[in-house]
Order: structure tokens, then sequence, then C-alpha cells
């Protein structure tokens, strides 16, 4: 096989339609990789692909609707998605969507929104492909988490070891405030150390660096004024997508992320195998409750 070949990605990557996942896109293309990126609809899939297009006419770039506060949305773009994989794998997939500080604090399956948003639809398009790759073939799992990962190390906040207060932490509460931002960013990077146990998978946490994209577009005016003062701590957004490349491009000893562009190891709790199981667990029965409910659903209106 020619070997500049070998080196070219395959790419999903979901929520490219803003920020640090556009930017990606654009890096990745620019190396020559093949990016298929997901968009909440067709009109911001369109909108994308035509700015992608016009900064770089050649790219191999192609988009998928996933809207990922309807699992009728993320059950059938997984469909899309996976017979796209069985017929050319994905070697890299990028958990980046996200929505930080939503104003609806529920979605309709009664979840937390950001743990929905932000985790629970990835774990589950994650597994699928995990699943439907060809045998032998190599999948490496990028999950955008976030400096906040730090604040779960003991202080100031958590992790509970008995099951049923774990359940506890991650149910709605009156807002989807920081810490429901923060919890899906713990479970993400403690959802890619249980991914690297996976045959055939790597799978690796990054935070990106603070950026000011349109993901603080829910923060209070008060806390961007904040944000500002802080503004030596902010990056480009280039950067910090050049930052989910170097995690997409390379693998990671288990046990530890990147954070920005160094290696360092993940917090205690992160890689607390109860923790991994309890947010499994939580996660399956979830999953499943959702998904008999829409399956009665539909037998009821056949
Ligand atoms: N910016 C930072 O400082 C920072 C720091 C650490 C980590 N991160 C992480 O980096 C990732 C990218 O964030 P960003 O800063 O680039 O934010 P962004 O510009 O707001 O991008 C978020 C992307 O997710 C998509 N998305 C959100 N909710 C969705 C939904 N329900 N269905 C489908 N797509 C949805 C957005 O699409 P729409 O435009 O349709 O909403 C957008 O494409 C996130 O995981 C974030 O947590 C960011």
């Amino acid at each position: 096989m020619n070997s500049e070949k070998a080196n070219v990605k395959r790419v999903l990557i979901t929520g490219a339609t803003s920020g640090i996942g556009f930017s990606a896109t654009i890096q990745l293309c620019e190396l020559g990789h093949t990016v298929v990126f997901t968009a909440r609809n067709e009109e911001k899939g369109e909108k994308t692909l035509k700015a992608v297009k016009s900064l770089l006419p050649c790219a191999n770039v192609s988009y998928c609707v996933l809207d990922l506060d309807s699992f009728e949305s993320v059950e059938q773009a997984t469909v899309e998605l996976v017979k796209l994989h069985e017929f050319s794998p994905f070697d890299v997939m990028i958990l980046n969507a996200a929505v930080m500080l939503p104003p609806e604090s529920q979605t309709i399956y009664g979840l937390d929104s950001t743990f929905q948003v932000n985790f629970l639809t990835h774990y589950f398009l994650a597994l699928k492909l995990v699943k439907a790759k060809p045998e032998g073939h190599h999948l490496h799992i990028v999950c955008l988490s976030s400096v906040l990962l730090k604040l779960f190390d003991g202080f100031p906040w958590r992790i509970p070891k008995n099951e049923m207060k774990f359940e506890r932490l991650f149910s709605p509460k009156e807002k989807s405030g920081w810490k429901s931002y923060a919890l899906s960013k713990f479970a993400l990077a403690a959802f890619s150390e249980t991914l690297n146990l996976e045959e055939n998978v790597s799978a690796v946490a990054v935070n990106p660096g603070n950026s000011m994209t349109s993901v603080s577009r829910h923060m209070s005016l008060k806390r961007k004024r904040l944000f500002k003062i802080f503004k030596s701590s902010l990056i480009p957004v280039e950067d910090a997508a050049r930052n989910v490349i170097r995690a997409a491009l390379q693998t990671i000893p288990s046990g530890h992320y990147l954070d920005k562009e160094k290696i360092v190891a993940l917090p205690r709790p992160v890689t607390d195998h109860q923790s991994q199981k309890h947010l499994i667990n939580m996660s399956e029965k979830i999953l499943d409750r959702i998904i008999s409910s829409r399956i009665s659903e539909k037998s009821a209106t056949l």
C-alpha cells in the first residue's frame, strides 16, 4: 500500500458547525484526511459544508444530520453512520459536540440536558460504531473533556462510591449548570478509559484549552466579563482545535489524557474502576428505558 495513503485517516467528528469542531474539520481536511462531520440539521450541515469547500475546494468532506436532543435523530444517524463504517471504516471518531448551561434543565426523556447531549448520546453512538467495526480494524476515539475535570479530585466535588448516590449526582436538578457540564466531561473521560479495554480500540480524553466560542452563549454577562479578566488563559480556537487533532493522531497511554498539548495523568476518580462501572451501569439502564419506551410508542401507533 502507498504509505501516504495509509496515513490518510477517515475521521468522524460530532458538532462541527462552529467553534473547535469547525476549526478541527478545516485542519484535518488541510492535512488530507477524509472528514464526516455531524450537524444538528440539514441547513447547518449544508452551510458548514459550503464554508469548508469555499476554503478548501478539494476537501474530502461530507456530513450527517445528528440532533443530540432527540433519540430518534441519534438512532437514525447511528444507522447511517454504521452503514458508512461497515463499508469504509472510520479510523478516528471525535466526540466533540456539547452544550453548556442550556436554558432547558431537562430533556423530553427526563434526563439532565447536558448529560444527554454531551455524554449519553455519544456513549450510544460510540459503542455502536465499536461493535460495527470490521474485525481487526483499529478505531481511535477522542473524547472532548475540560479543565473542570480537575475539580473532581476530592475538592470541591467528590464522586460517591455508592451506586445510588452516584446516579443521584447525574440526575436532573433545577438547572443544568456548571456541575452538570463538569460531570458530563468527567463521564466522557471515564468512558475513554473503559473504551481502552475494547479490542482494537484506543481512546483518549482531551482538554482543548479555553477558547471563546459559542459554547459560552448561555453564560451570564457577569461570568463572561469575568472570563475576559482572565483573557490570558484564553487561546485561539485554532489552537484548541490543534490540541484535539494532536489527540486524534496519536495514542496516549491509558490513565492519561491530553491537557492542551501535555500528556498528564487523569485525576484518580476518572480512573477508578468502581466509578467507571457505575457510569456504564447507569448509562445502560437509562438507554434500556428510553429504547423500550420508544419501541412501545412505535407499536402503539401501528
Ligand atoms: N471553548 C472552550 O473553551 C472549551 C473548553 C474546554 C472544552 N471544550 C469542549 O470543546 C467542544 C467544542 O466546543 P466549542 O467550544 O467549539 O463550542 P461550540 O462552538 O458551541 O460547538 C459545539 C458544537 O456542538 C453542537 N451541538 C450542541 N448541541 C447539540 C445538539 N443538541 N445536537 C447536535 N449538535 C449539537 C453545536 O451545534 P449548534 O451550533 O447547532 O448548536 C456545535 O457544532 C465541546 O465538547 C466543549 O465542551 C470547549
